[in-house]
């Protein structure tokens, strides 16, 4: 797959000598994912904790349900409405009987919250963990059509449905080198027909350039306590990564004294 793909900018990071995968002999991914498995166990909780999620899978039903209710209120409301609050409060109504595959869901703050506004949601996530424990919430709070998926490999998205409305990815595509992120959304655009919508939350270059060029290998560990890699996106980058599909920008914003950068593109073939 690799070998067919367009040109890579020459100013872009490649995975080649500094990613600890041969990516040639990695075509599912499933080596790379071990990598990325070792630091995402652990997950943004609020607007600056991290939990491990296998922790909060240890408590009393109770506490479950009130963990996330706590992590969902520091994460988006209040000020850290700036943050979250503000584009959930977007979707909520955009989702609001739609079928979305939340792509590196870890605890869910934002689908969670879809969902109980009548999302159909598919949580999948690369570490077992941080599905079971929203699988769990999603239980307690009688949440019914939802699904979950663990992606051992890409070959874990194949039994998927092929018509989601949206493919929903805050914050994780952008912790793989860009020639691994391309294989992975080239595996999930077969779920994803045409007018079907492709969202992001990422890293732009500006916060980059502020925090010092890093090299990603050294980027993710400022930018997400310990994370293996570490890549700000732009529409360049996400144009790569997605073709031969095309889609149309229907809005790109960095956002947050560009902190993060929000796209939302439209599938138009
Ligand atoms: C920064 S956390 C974001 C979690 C959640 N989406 C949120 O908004 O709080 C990154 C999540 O993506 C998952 N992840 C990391 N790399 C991934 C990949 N290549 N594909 C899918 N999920 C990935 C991690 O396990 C983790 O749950």
């Amino acid at each position: 797959m690799i070998k067919e793909s367009p040109p890579m900018h020459p100013e872009w990071r490649k995975a080649a000598g500094v990613w600890p995968v041969d990516l040639d002999q990695d075509p599912n991914l499933r080596k790379s994912f071990d990598v990325l498995r070792k630091k995402w166990g652990e997950v943004p909780y609020d607007q600056y904790e991290r939990r491990m999620s296998a922790d909060l899978l240890a408590l009393s039903d109770a506490e479950v349900v009130e963990k996330w209710e706590t992590s969902y209120a520091g994460s988006s409301t209040g000020k850290a409405f700036s943050v979250r609050g503000w584009y959930q409060t977007i979707y909520r109504d955009v989702f609001r009987g739609k079928k979305i595959l939340d792509v590196g869901c870890g605890l869910a703050p934002d689908t969670v919250h879809y969902a109980e506004h009548g999302a159909r949601v598919t949580f999948l996530d690369i570490v077992e963990s941080n599905v079971r424990f929203v699988e769990r919430v999603c239980h307690l709070k009688g949440i019914r059509d939802a699904s979950f998926c663990h992606m051992r490999d890409l070959d874990s998205l194949r039994p998927l449905p092929a018509d989601y409305d949206a493919i929903y990815c805050c914050g994780a595509l952008i912790h793989a080198p860009l020639e691994a992120a391309r294989m992975e959304a080239q595996a999930l655009l077969r779920h994803l027909p045409v007018g079907g919508r492709w969202i992001e939350l990422g890293y732009p270059k500006a916060r980059w350039e502020r925090e010092g060029r890093l090299p990603e290998t050294e980027w993710g560990n400022k930018t997400d306590g310990g994370a293996p890699w570490s890549e700000w996106h732009d529409l360049t980058k996400l144009d790569y990564m997605l073709a031969p599909a095309v889609f149309d920008t229907v809005l790109y914003l960095e956002f947050h004294n560009a902190d993060f950068n929000w796209f939302d593109l439209i599938r138009r073939s």
